[in-house]
């Protein structure tokens, strides 16, 4: 299965933050904000990875992240000269996913909680259609939003509905068969003028290939996207981060976990942060699995 991290947008909405810098490399409490995603990603077994972002905001990811090598990942930069859907995601980045099955986060969401790896684990093996996760938020209003039946049988997804029939959001991260590059293909842009991930997943629900997992209310769903946003989530992150003594997306410990890289290799990563307390950790965690 291959990926994609999708980085791009203008931000506006944290204008002025977002003039200068990417929104996915601004701060989520210790690291960057496109860690959470990436690590998604990552834990799902996932490491041929396409980040499409803007030509303006690619280099800087670029720089932060390399190549992938030193993570055992292969990442791959893609532009998106404009914001033109998230649907759009599937034909840039159609020579890189091939023939494979491929799963898309969105660069500003954070996901934690119990049993993600597992869950994670069980979506990405053996996608026939799609899997999509519903999260239940007070403000559906603003998201994809899951209607099901009296069973709990997803039966229709409406796109930023005023008056939404549920309470459940479907969430920025979606596991596809390789149908998903042709329906994008042959997609009209909505009214905004975009290629929507919603009539996607229509698609593959009138096709009676949706498969709706939802992800409880132990679990930790935040987007970064709004000021009120990013500060909640670097608050989250931060409470347990100090609570457990732990990190939430460290990249270089999940490639430690996942096997991508050996304990020899996450010390030399943590060694490059000598300063921080991050580097600190890292290099905890190598000397602790070595
Ligand atoms: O966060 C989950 C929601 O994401 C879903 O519930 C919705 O169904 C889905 O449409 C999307 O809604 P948003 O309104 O949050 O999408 P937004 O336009 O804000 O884009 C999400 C992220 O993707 C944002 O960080 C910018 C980036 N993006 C967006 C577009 C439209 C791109 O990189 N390229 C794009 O063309």
């Amino acid at each position: 299965m291959k990926g994609i991290l999708l980085a791009g947008g203008h931000g506006s909405r944290l204008h002025p933050l977002t003039l200068a810098v990417s929104k996915q490399l601004l701060p989520v409490n210790d690291k960057p904000m496109i860690y959470y995603p990436l690590s998604v990603l990552m834990l799902a077994g996932i490491r041929e990875i396409t980040i499409i972002s803007t030509p303006h905001d690619l280099p800087q990811i670029r720089r932060l992240l390399g190549d992938g090598a030193s993570l055992g990942l292969r990442l791959d930069y893609v532009e998106q000269p404009v914001p033109g859907g998230l649907a759009e995601a599937f034909i840039l980045a159609a020579d890189n996913i091939g023939d494979d099955p491929v799963a898309l986060v969105l660069g500003d969401n954070v996901f934690h909680g119990h049993n993600f790896y597992e869950i994670l684990q069980s979506a990405a093996h053996d996608v026939d259609g799609c899997v999509l996760f519903g999260y239940p938020v007070e403000d559906p209003e603003r998201y994809g939003v899951g209607v099901t039946d009296a069973e709990g049988r997803l039966v229709s997804i409406e796109e930023k509905p005023a008056r939404p029939s549920s309470n459940r959001a479907i969430v920025g991260l979606y596991f596809y068969d390789n149908d998903v590059i042709d329906i994008a293909k042959n997609l009209r842009p909505s009214p905004r003028g975009e290629l929507e991930i919603t009539d996607v997943n229509q698609h593959y629900l009138r096709r009676g290939k949706a498969r709706l997992i939802d992800l409880g209310r132990g679990f930790a769903w935040l987007d970064a996207g709004t000021p009120s946003s990013l500060l909640a989530a670097g608050q989250y992150v931060s409470v347990l981060e100090q609570r457990q003594g732990v990190r939430i997306a460290c990249v270089e410990e999940v490639a430690l976990r996942m096997g991508f890289i050996d304990a020899e290799a996450c010390e030399r990563l943590g060694a490059r942060l000598p300063a921080s307390s991050y580097g600190a950790y890292v290099r905890s965690i190598a000397a602790e699995l070595a």
